[in-house]
């Protein structure tokens, strides 16, 4: 998506991969530096490692413990996260939701359950119900989330009533023989009116094919790697990203479309 994005604002820049071993990680990010690079993208396990390996934090990765994105500016280097800001992005502009005042169901309580409940706490949701497979991870999220934003109600629990969105941040769906990620005897999807599925591979997971029958409005995770992305492209570019060119090239990628 970056590559594309480049061709279509004729900057000669290029994205390339790199896979680094972690214990590799400080070097590989002074081997970056060294050679003048525009910046980087880390990605798992390196986001939590990187947060000890940059000059500055900024705002964003401080507020999320974690660095995805890591800018070079006057041989400094300055660590920012793009990825909470992207399921915001992602939810208002695939599912048409605005997090402030509304319901919510999460599911999951790891890395990527922990920033989302922090950011949908940061948005001023009027409730946050926290389902885990392991209850005490999402009591320990739930204590965070209200000592951050007392104004939020947060249980750990299904909810009885009808709710704004559903929102799986777990890992279950990614597999072919994975089963739903929620216990249909405690919540019903006709409770919801909006499902997210962080997943993105497989487009549709069992869930989402049953909030669509079950006639709620759907969307999977690849708007937020899309919108985490564009956010980087934005630090290290300054200039506003062709999030449309960016989709496309990340749809053709995972889906051959
Ligand atoms: P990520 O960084 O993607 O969040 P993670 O930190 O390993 O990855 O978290 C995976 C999430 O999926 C957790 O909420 C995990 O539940 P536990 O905290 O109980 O481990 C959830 N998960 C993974 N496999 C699961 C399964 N078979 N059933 C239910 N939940 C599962």
């Amino acid at each position: 998506m970056h590559n594309a994005a480049y061709a279509a604002l004729g900057l000669n820049w290029r994205y390339l991969a790199f896979e680094v071993d972690p214990k590799n990680l400080r070097a590989a990010i002074e081997g970056a530096r060294t050679m003048n690079f525009a910046g980087l993208n880390l990605t798992v396990p390196h986001k939590l490692l990187a947060v000890d390996m940059v000059d500055e934090l900024d705002a964003s990765a401080k507020t999320w413990g974690a660095v995805n994105t890591i800018k070079f500016e006057n041989g400094r280097a300055i660590g920012f996260n793009t990825d909470a800001d992207a399921i915001v992005t992602s939810l208002r502009q695939d599912l048409k939701v605005e997090l402030r005042g509304v319901k919510v169901l999460l599911l999951g309580a790891g890395g990527a359950g922990r920033t989302a409940a922090l950011k949908i706490g940061a948005e001023k949701v009027a409730e946050l119900f926290l389902v885990n497979r392991t209850a005490s991870k999402a009591e320990a999220i739930a204590g965070e989330v209200k000592k951050q934003f007392p104004s939020v109600k947060v249980f750990v629990g299904y909810p009885q009533g009808e709710i704004d969105l559903l929102l799986n941040a777990t890992s279950l769906g990614l597999k072919p023989e994975d089963g739903s990620p929620m216990d249909e005897k405690q919540f019903s999807l006709k409770q919801a009116r909006a499902v997210y599925d962080m997943i993105y591979k497989p487009a549709e997971t069992k869930l989402l094919a049953a909030a669509k029958a079950a006639g709620c409005r759907t969307a999977n995770g690849i708007g937020m790697l899309v919108q985490q992305g564009a956010k980087a492209f934005e630090i290290w570019t300054g200039q506003s990203a062709p999030v449309a060119v960016m989709r496309r090239a990340v749809e053709g990628s995972v889906y051959g479309v």
